[in-house]
Parts: C-alpha cells; structure tokens; sequence
C-alpha cells in the first residue's frame, strides 16, 4: 500500500487526476473503473481541464463505474449516470458507447449484474480503479457485512449510507433503498486501485481501513490485501493514521 498525503482537498483532487492522467498516457486504452459522491468532483474537474489543455484524450479509453441506483433510470438527476455524464463524460472525448454503468432499471437485474462482468472481462478487466469511502467502510455499495467473494450484485443499502446520501436529494424517503454495485472481488481483482479520501470525518475509518484487522465489518479493510493500492488523502482524512517519519509521501 502507497499513502499519499496532500494538504487539502484541491491538492488530492489534482493528485489523483495526474495519477490517473499518467495511467492514460501510459496506456491510451485503459480500462477504467469510476467512482461517484462528492470525493471524486475535484479530480473530474482537473481531467477536464487536463482534456480542454490537450493534456489528455480519452479516445480510447473505456470506463465502468462501480454503482448505480435500483429504480432510477439514467436520466434522472440523481442516477449515477447523469452524475458522470456532468462531471466528466460530457466534457471529454469518451465515446458513449466505451461508458460503462450498471442499469438500474433492469428487468432481470441478475442478469445485469452478469453481463456487467462479462463486460468487464471482455475489455481485459480493469486497469485502474478509483474509490472513495463509505463513513462505515463501504466500498462502492459493498456495506458492512459483505462477503469479500462478490462480484457485481444488487445491494441492500444501510441505512448510513441512505442517510449520507440524502444530501444529494429532496428528502431521505427519495433515496434509493437498493442498487448494483461491482462486488468486491471485482474490486480486488483490479490491477490497481486508487482511494481517495478527504475530511476530517473521514480520518476514523481510514485508520480502521489502514490499521484495523481485515473483516467484512469494514469493507474497505479487504484492500490491505491489494497489491497495488494507493491511498490519495488530505492531511484531515490522514489525520489519525499511525505516524512515522518517511513512512508516508507527504506533499
Ligand atoms: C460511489 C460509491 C461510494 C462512495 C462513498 C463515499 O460510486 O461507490 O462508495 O465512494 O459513499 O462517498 P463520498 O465521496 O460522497 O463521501
């Protein structure tokens, strides 16, 4: 595990955007796997910037993201497809059909949720996976509790996760109760993942992640495991990591 620790939440965002920038440059026809919530807006932002400079093309890329809403479907406001396609799709020059985003209105949702592995393994699998946290260690919508063998399924959500999730909606009684999520053993079996984490309410479950044992109770924990990880966090979600002088990169 890499720890990269930057000062605020400008400096992570533009961290993870060159780290995913390189991996494109490096590879014109990576495959890679996005994340929603508000952790991730300020790295979209600097990929557009990057992409409006002629930094960046991602002609070639390919993408699939890790969730999306049962019972909405892709146009309405608070799917994760329309969060993609205005912080990032819309602005870029990736084709609509190398965007990939589970259907939450599917009529057979097991079947969704094979075809999206099958997708994934038709394009190779997933070159670099970007995530951010759960404030009860999900990743994606793998909630406390999951099995560490999954692969793409529908979730029950908890209700933390409703709750955090309401901001982005009317009322709490909106939210969705279920969704698709990539399980976590199509995480794992990313070639790199890439965490983001950023706030001070963030501090406690990334020390857990980072320290705590391995166990479903906090999902995240499973990518101790990984063998290529990087964590990009601000100083406030590193805040209560164990310390150690060149222990970290600090920025
Ligand atoms: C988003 C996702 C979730 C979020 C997590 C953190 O696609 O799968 O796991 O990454 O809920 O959300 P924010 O960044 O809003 O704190």
């Amino acid at each position: 595990m890499r720890i990269l620790i930057e000062k605020n939440y400008e400096k992570m965002s533009r961290r993870a955007a060159q780290i995913i920038a390189s991996q494109v440059t490096m590879q014109p026809e990576s495959v890679l796997g996005l994340a929603t919530g508000s952790t991730p807006v300020g790295m979209y932002k600097n990929l557009v910037e990057m992409f409006r400079m002629g930094e960046l093309s991602f002609k070639n890329v390919s993408s699939f993201n890790l969730d999306e809403y049962i019972g909405l479907n892709h146009k309405h406001p608070q799917s994760y497809k329309a969060f993609m396609d205005s912080q990032l799709f819309d602005h870029v020059d990736i084709g609509a059909d190398q965007v990939h985003i589970p259907c939450g209105m599917a009529e057979d949702v097991n079947m969704e949720c094979l075809a999206y592995e099958k997708a994934i393994e038709s394009l190779g699998g997933i070159d670099l996976q970007v995530l951010g946290i759960g404030h009860n260690g999900h990743i994606g919508f793998n909630e406390p509790g999951s099995s560490f063998e999954a692969r793409t399924h529908m979730v029950d959500l908890d209700a933390v996760t409703i709750q955090a999730n309401a901001r982005f909606f009317d009322d709490v009684d909106q939210v969705p109760r279920q969704a698709i999520s990539m399980g976590i053993k199509t995480i794992m079996k990313s070639r790199k993942v890439m965490l983001l984490a950023s706030g001070k309410d963030k501090a406690e479950i990334i020390q857990k992640m980072v320290h705590g044992p391995i166990t479903p109770s906090v999902p995240a924990s499973i990518l101790q495991l990984h063998q290529d990880l990087i964590l990009v966090l601000d100083e406030e979600a590193a805040s209560l990591l164990a310390g150690g002088e060149g222990l970290y990169d600090t920025a």
